[in-house]
């Protein structure tokens, strides 16, 4: 293989759940860009529609899906409408409510589980098969920092990202017999829409800066790239693996 080869997705075909804003944006132009062709999948159409129009004017390669992956059968029902061929798979949708464990309703508690937890675990079964078929599927789970210490996200947000961590390293060991590799890449604060109502607070990114060695807040990109890195043949030996990025956070202790 041309060592460069190595480095690029071209021919490829990718799925990045929640792909029109923040993060997910972010790793869909990384992998328009490496090569790849990519269906994005939101519910906003609007924007769906503005993205994969950019994008195609750049003479990149988008696809796009209006769909909520909270419902019964979205995961299933997606995966059905891109035709036979899918070499990524990128779980990145997630939500958040944040309040104190004791003032969760249970629809609350249930949404936030189907929006960041399920919809992984079902996407990755329905998607089995394609990934399989390519021989060299990957997928990467978009996990957080909070799976991993309590950093005031909210309870049920940190068990769907601890959850995923182990779905990640499970998978990989069942799976790598059918050529797939899972890994997970782990934000800590990073500037989209998710974040920007804590990050309007500037007593607060006061706190997060404290605690982070590099001294600045995460841009998507930063998250984009370590996700490309773990799609391309580069990586290929590279399974079970959960990356953080996230300036040092999980590192540090008493500074
Ligand atoms: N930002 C951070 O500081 C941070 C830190 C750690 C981890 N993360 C993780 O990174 C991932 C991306 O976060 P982000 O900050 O980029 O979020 P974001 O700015 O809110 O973007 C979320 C994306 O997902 C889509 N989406 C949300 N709910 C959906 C649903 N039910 N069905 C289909 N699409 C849905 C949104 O579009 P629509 O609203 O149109 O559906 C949007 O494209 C999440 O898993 C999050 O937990 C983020």
């Amino acid at each position: 293989m041309n060592p460069l080869e190595r480095w690029r997705l071209t021919g490829k075909t990718a799925l990045v759940t929640g792909g029109t804003k923040g993060i997910g944006y972010a790793i869909a132009d990384e992998l328009l860009r490496l090569g790849a062709t990519v269906t994005v999948a939101a519910r906003t159409e609007a924007d769906v529609t503005d993205c994969v129009a950019k994008w195609r004017s750049e003479g990149l390669n988008p696809r796009g899906m209006v769909t909520d992956l909270s419902k019964p059968d979205a995961a299933e029902t997606l995966i059905a409408s891109l035709g036979d061929s899918l070499d990524i798979l990128i779980n990145n949708v997630g939500t958040n409510v944040r309040k104190p464990t004791t003032e969760y309703t249970n629809e609350e508690y249930r949404h936030v589980l189907a929006t960041n937890l399920d919809s992984a675990f079902a996407l990755s079964r329905a998607a089995h098969p394609l990934l399989a078929r390519s021989g060299d599927g990957a997928i990467v789970n978009i996990g957080s920092v909070a799976g991993t210490v309590a950093i005031l996200s909210g309870l049920p947000y940190a068990m769907t990202k601890a959850a995923l961590d182990q779905m990640t390293r499970y998978l990989a060991v069942e799976w790598a017999k059918d050529g797939i590799r899972v890994n997970a890449v782990n934000p800590w604060y990073t500037r989209t829409p998710l974040a920007s109502p804590r990050l309007a607070d500037p007593a607060f990114v006061q706190r997060v800066l404290d605690a982070t060695p590099l001294k600045r807040i995460a841009e998507p990109e930063d998250v984009a790239g370590v996700v490309a890195f773990l799609c391309l043949p580069a990586a290929h030996h590279i399974t079970g693996q959960t990356v953080a990025v996230d300036g040092g956070f999980l590192a540090q202790g008493l500074a």
